[in-house]
């Protein structure tokens, strides 16, 4: 269903994928950072584990940017009945949440290609990605401290985003969740 500014009532369904992709592979970046990072497991192990790491969070970087493209490109849904200062603040939650996501996958990768001990970045065992900067002790303790502080951000900006579509779905009970999933059944159902 359309309204008369041409908006969509829903979601694109390529956007509503995308969502629900990066999510669970963020939760899954998540989960990869301790086990990763922990040093009484054998190199083998914690070398794959990076690997894995690095593909998953490069492979982010790729659908938000075809994500970017298409939320730029197609309608959104309006804006739900809530106060001014509750759309500003959800749009600033949205935009902190792109940043983060971006951030995330640039600072990363620029970390592992300053690391004093270089090591490959190979994607899914496929083939190795070129690093665009060469070895700097500087450069990566600064891109370390800055992934470590986007993944903080993005912990935080996750709960508050969280948090609202709670109230939204157990408090105004409107369709806030329905319209970033996907239409069952017939046209008629929105
Ligand atoms: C959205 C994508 C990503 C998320 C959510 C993410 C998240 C994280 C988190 C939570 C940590 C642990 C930080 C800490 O506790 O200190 C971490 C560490 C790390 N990440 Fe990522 N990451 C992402 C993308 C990447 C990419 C693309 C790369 C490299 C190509 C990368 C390389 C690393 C490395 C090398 C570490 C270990 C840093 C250390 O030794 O302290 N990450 N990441
Ligand atoms: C914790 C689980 C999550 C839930 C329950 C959730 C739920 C939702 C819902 C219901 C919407 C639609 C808002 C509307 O129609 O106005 C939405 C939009 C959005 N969500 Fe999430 N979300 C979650 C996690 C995330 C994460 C981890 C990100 C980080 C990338 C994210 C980024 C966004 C953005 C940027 C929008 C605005 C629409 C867009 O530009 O794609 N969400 N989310």
């Amino acid at each position: 269903m359309i309204d008369r500014a041409g908006r969509p009532a829903r979601w694109h369904p390529a956007i509503v994928a995308l969502h629900w992709l990066t999510l669970l592979l963020i939760v899954i970046q998540f989960l990869l950072a301790s086990p990763m990072r922990d040093e009484t497991r054998n190199l083998i192990e914690r070398f794959e584990f990076y690997q894995l790491h690095k593909s998953v969070g490069l492979t982010i970087a790729a659908f938000v940017v075809l994500r970017l493209i298409l939320r730029l490109g197609l309608p959104s849904p309006p804006p739900l009945n809530a106060g001014r200062w509750l759309r500003w603040a959800a749009d600033a939650v949205h935009g902190g949440l792109y940043l983060c996501v971006i951030a995330l996958p640039l600072t990363g990768f620029l970390m592992v290609s300053s690391a004093p001990v270089q090591i490959p970045t190979l994607y899914f065992g496929w083939f190795a990605i070129p690093h665009p900067i060469v070895a700097d002790k500087a450069t990566y303790e600064l891109m370390r401290s800055l992934h470590d502080w986007a993944g903080d951000a993005l912990i935080a900006l996750g709960a508050v985003h969280l948090g609202a579509a709670v109230v939204h779905v157990l408090i105004w009970h409107d369709n806030l969740l329905r319209r970033m999933w996907f239409r069952r059944g017939g046209a008629a159902q929105n």
